[in-house]
């Protein structure tokens, strides 16, 4: 585990070492942003977007939870949302799910607990609407692999339904919003198919 401390003299070096690339750097991401991509994505510490993206400070606009729910009551989400179309306009979305993912397995498990809660629950009500289809895939991990993406694919239409998203494309912003799964096991980013509205599949 890396102490407090190692974090911050890590921060010291990485400062400084931008710094000595680029005496401008800092000067410049503080007069402002100017992100072409939002990304919404797990919490989870595996799927860091910058890092996996290998995009710079400034580039990634970003909101994180819990298996990359985009809900219409969830106040924070739309936030971003809003602020990232109408404010930055931003003319990409990502909404992006990750295999292995904590809040799938828990939705899938049928724990009480994923019934109990109220962010996991809308998982476990996807993961019924979509019961059949599961339900024939025998493999566990092709199981959760295919509600990773269910569940995508329900987060690019649910950013596609958004006041953000009609707002931004009445001021002219053209918005297209993308649904990608990044694999745990090999690093790699894979596009699903959802079209440039996110209202098809
Ligand atoms: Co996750």
């Amino acid at each position: 585990m890396t102490a407090l401390a190692d974090i911050l003299a890590r921060n010291r070096a990485w400062a400084e070492r931008m710094l000595a690339a680029d005496p401008e750097y800092f000067r410049a991401l503080a007069r402002g942003q100017a992100p072409q991509f939002l990304w919404i994505g797990c919490s989870d510490s595996r799927v860091p977007p910058n890092q996996i993206t290998d995009l710079a400070p400034g580039e990634l606009f970003v909101h994180r939870n819990i298996a990359n729910l985009v809900l219409p009551a969830d106040a924070s989400c739309q936030a971003v949302l809003r602020f990232a179309l109408l404010e930055l306009r931003v003319p990409h979305v990502i909404v992006c799910g990750h295999t292995g993912c904590g809040g799938i397995a828990a939705a899938l498990e049928d724990l009480s607990d994923a019934h109990a809660d109220p962010w996991l629950r809308h998982l476990v009500e996807l993961r019924d609407r979509h019961a059949a289809e599961l339900a024939a895939i025998a493999e566990p991990a092709e199981r959760a692999r295919r509600l990773v993406e269910l569940n995508v694919l329900e987060q690019v239409r649910n950013v596609g339904e958004s006041a953000a998203v009609r707002e931004a494309r009445a001021m002219g912003t053209p918005v297209s919003i993308h649904g990608w799964v990044y694999g745990i096991e090999d690093g790699l980013l894979r596009e699903l198919a959802c079209g440039a509205n996110g209202a098809t599949i």
